[in-house]
């Protein structure tokens, strides 16, 4: 089969981990019998340097035209003083929208042989914690109304506004769900229901389309501070756990940085068709950008991901991720997940010695 894959490489160190992706694809179509094609299109800062914008439409058609899409990372300093609606960011949230990807996937797992660079206690973390963030992406505080002005007093103000409604908030649950049943059946929901109306529905909707579509799934509430709290106390108590828009921005990274290594960790984004965004939980990394020092696992991982999300390539998924097991059990780590007594490489290298174990 052929495939083609659009590549949002965005700015940073996005260039140089998506490379290494593409690296390690091309050695699963020789391995496999597939073909991808890549298309690289702007996005981000490099979008707004080339074009004005954060996001092409270029970019956009291009996406809506392929069979699914790979990002790198976007941002950096150099940006960061621009008005809302035209930072790198933007392209970003803008990507999700167009295409949309209501459903972003943030698994994050402890991989047993970097276990001791976990920031918790070693017990804590020992058998092992996978927890798998299901994020609402395209609504909430961050696509609601915003405002900014002066009130009658001349005082100035800023206002956003979150919003679900109960087919957005449906919908997700059904992904989650769906996935508790290939898992532990129990599915984690997190709101701030004691304070906020729209978790108060969240929290009612989440249980009735539960309850009538998967009745199997054991459906626990957990707010969000406590959950803040659970996740560094005993990470290794969930599996499954659905969550708005910001919630699931903030706690994912949380319990990335559980695992000890963000340089690891791959999310999906997908939305009604097979076409999804696959990137890396991290950022653009504007200091270590074109030194090669940079962690291209988890980019590979996206990749994996899209093989068997959006391509149902399940072997593939499988001959990557053994590959990095196999690399990492040889004691080669970046400098991200470096311990003593192992050997440090470059990001290009670990991605070539990836490659050339599959
Ligand atoms: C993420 C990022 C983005 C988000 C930013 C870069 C807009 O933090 O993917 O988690 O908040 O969604
Ligand atoms: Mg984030």
């Amino acid at each position: 089969m052929t495939y083609n894959i659009a590549v949002l490489d965005g700015d940073g160190i996005g260039p140089e981990i998506c490379n290494g992706a593409i690296k390690v694809l091309k050695r699963v179509g020789e391995k496999f019998g597939h073909t991808f094609n890549f298309r690289h299109l702007l996005i981000g800062g490099c979008a707004i340097d080339a074009t004005g914008s954060p996001l092409p439409e270029e970019t956009v058609n291009a996406c809506l035209a392929s069979d699914s899409v790979l990002l790198g990372a976007v941002g950096g300093y150099k940006w960061d003083n621009l008005p809302g609606d035209k930072r790198p960011e933007k392209g970003l949230l803008g990507i999700r929208k167009a295409m949309g990807l209501y459903s972003n996937i943030r698994p994050a797992k402890l991989w047993k042989s970097l276990a001791k660079a976990s920031p918790l206690k070693y017990e804590l973390v020992k058998d092992g914690v996978e927890i798998i963030i299901v994020r609402e992406l395209i609504g909430g505080i961050y696509f609601g109304d915003r405002e900014r002005g002066t009130d009658k007093n001349g005082a100035e103000y800023a206002l956003d506004t979150e919003k679900y409604s109960v087919p957005e908030i449906e919908r997700i649950t059904r992904i989650a769900c769906e996935l508790a049943m290939k898992r532990s059946k129990k599915l984690v929901s997190v709101d701030k229901a004691n304070v906020l109306e729209t978790s108060r529905l969240w929290r009612k909707t989440v249980h009735e389309y539960a309850a009538k579509n998967f009745p199997e799934v054991e459906v626990t509430d957990v707010l969000v501070d406590n959950m803040a709290m659970q996740i560094v106390k005993n990470p290794a108590q969930f599996d499954v756990v659905v969550t708005s828009n910001i919630f699931g921005d903030i706690l994912s990274d949380e319990a990335a940085q559980v695992t000890g290594s963000i340089g690891m960790l791959a999310s999906s984004s997908l939305g009604d068709t097979a076409r999804g965004l696959y990137e890396p939980i991290h950022g653009s990394a504007p200091d270590i950008a074109g030194k090669d020092i940079a962690n291209p696992i988890a980019t590979i991982l996206a990749a994996a991901m899209m093989l068997r999300d959006s391509f149902n390539l399940t072997r593939e998924y499988d001959a990557i991720e053994s590959a990095i097991q196999k690399v990492l059990d040889k004691n080669i780590r970046t400098a991200d997940i470096m311990e003593e007594g192992m050997i440090k490489v470059s990001g290009s290298v670990m991605s070539d010695l990836i490659a050339d174990v599959i």
